[in-house]
């Protein structure tokens, strides 16, 4: 009796559920729109990386700001992981006591985390990796909340491309292609937005296949370090590529040394100025803790960071050099542009200045612009001279280019 009272209002609620509008689920995120900024703990913790760590390291990106101006992703990097069980499940080691608490306590502060494997037996830091159990790991990213995924290829070479194909470089490069093909769908089949940043340093011209399986951000280049020479050799190594680079798959010259080492100021203002002119991540790599007042105005530097973070995600390039200057241009959203004079030798002084020659920029005339570091109004002419010191940047944005 009650049974079959109920099944009518069963049924109409059925039928209207058929005509009531449905409820919208949310479109699932695009990652890496814009080049992704956050911290890494490689470049100045390396394998002193813990649990406590990136708990403060979270605490102090929002403490300084750098939440605030956009860094976002707190991405965890070798040295993290323990050994894996009969199941084949990965444990990490006892630095992270549970990684899926350290996941809620990052996403609590309004932020992202990322962490690290490779697609070999071993990372680069010796540790577990990736090789056979990829559908597995990805899994277990996905269910402790992981939003980012480096993934370094390290042992891969001699474990799996030199022992499967030795001495046939093209059928290496092959068998690398599909372990990170296998790792894209992996990350794609659990349905979480993932970043995937592949570090093959470059290999194969990796610009040119990597947006296909998925990668968000590839390496171009072997690792920095805190050196001028390095950090000049990688943004070298940039020119020509900006044509890869675009909203959702960029170019990475590898992390940010901005604060580390004994670069100079003049040099971490130029290493931040030419990243974010190459659109690339901004993943900064110093102790945030102790970070001095000066490079925390460089890294949070809103109009700079407003250039890498641009809209329209064009990759500088590299007009013109003379000498040890050079040029580089960015367009940017709404017809405005970026251009970046960088002094990377020594003693050129009012002596004998460098000549702006805004014809070869495509610019006709006197051109209004900003100085990104002094935020002065300025104004460029054909030809002026420009005293810059040696590691130096003048960085300036065109809001209306003539
Ligand atoms: C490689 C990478 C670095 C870092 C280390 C960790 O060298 O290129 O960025 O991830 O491995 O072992």
């Amino acid at each position: 009796m009650r049974l079959r009272n109920l099944l009518p209002l069963a049924s109409l609620a059925l039928t209207l559920s058929v005509f009531a509008p449905q409820a919208q689920s949310a479109p699932p995120e695009v990652v890496a729109q814009t080049p992704p900024m956050g911290w890494n703990s490689w470049n100045y913790f390396a394998e002193k990386v813990d649990d406590k760590g990136v708990r403060a390291a979270a605490d102090q990106l929002v403490a300084s700001g750098m939440k605030d101006a956009g860094y976002i992703y707190v991405n965890i990097d070798d040295t993290w992981e323990g050994e894996r069980d009969a199941s084949g499940v990965l444990h990490t080691n006892s630095k992270f006591p549970d990684m899926k608490a350290l996941a809620d306590y990052v996403h609590s502060k309004g932020l992202k985390i990322g962490i690290y494997s490779g697609p070999g037996t071993k990372t680069c830091g010796g540790y577990a990796a990736s090789l056979g159990h990829e559908e597995q790991d990805a899994k277990m990213y996905a269910e402790w909340g992981i939003d980012y995924l480096k993934y370094d290829m390290c042992s891969f070479i001699p474990d799996v491309m030199m022992k499967q194909a030795p001495n046939d470089k093209a059928a290496q490069m092959r068998i690398m292609h599909a372990a990170y093909v296998k790792m894209g769908k992996a990350l794609e089949a659990t349905g979480r937005p993932i970043v995937f940043s592949l570090c093959q340093y470059g290999w194969d011209a990796v610009w040119e296949w990597a947006p296909a399986l998925g990668g968000n951000l590839w390496r171009t280049t072997g690792d920095i370090d805190p050196h001028w020479d390095r950090m000049y050799t990688i943004l070298e190594q940039q020119a020509g590529l900006e044509k890869y680079a675009g909203p959702g798959h960029w170019n990475d010259p590898d992390m940010l040394e901005v604060g580390n080492g004994k670069l100079s100021m003049d040099e971490n203002r130029a290493h931040f100025s030419m990243w974010a002119m190459l659109a690339a991540p901004l993943l900064a790599g110093n102790d945030l803790i102790n970070m001095k007042p000066a490079v925390k105005a460089i890294l949070t530097n809103r109009d700079v960071i407003a250039l890498d973070q641009d809209s329209l995600g064009k990759q500088a390039s590299r007009v013109y050099s003379e000498g040890e200057v050079e040029v580089w241009a960015k367009p940017l959203a709404g017809g405005a542009l970026a251009v970046a004079v960088l002094n990377a030798g020594d003693n050129r002084y009012s002596t004998h200045p460098f000549h702006l020659d805004l014809a070869k920029l495509g610019l006709h005339g006197a051109q209004q612009a900003k100085d990104l570091w002094t935020g002065k109004d300025v104004q460029l002419t054909q030809n002026m001279p420009l005293e810059i010191a040696g590691h130096d940047v003048l960085l300036v944005r065109i809001a209306q280019p003539k």
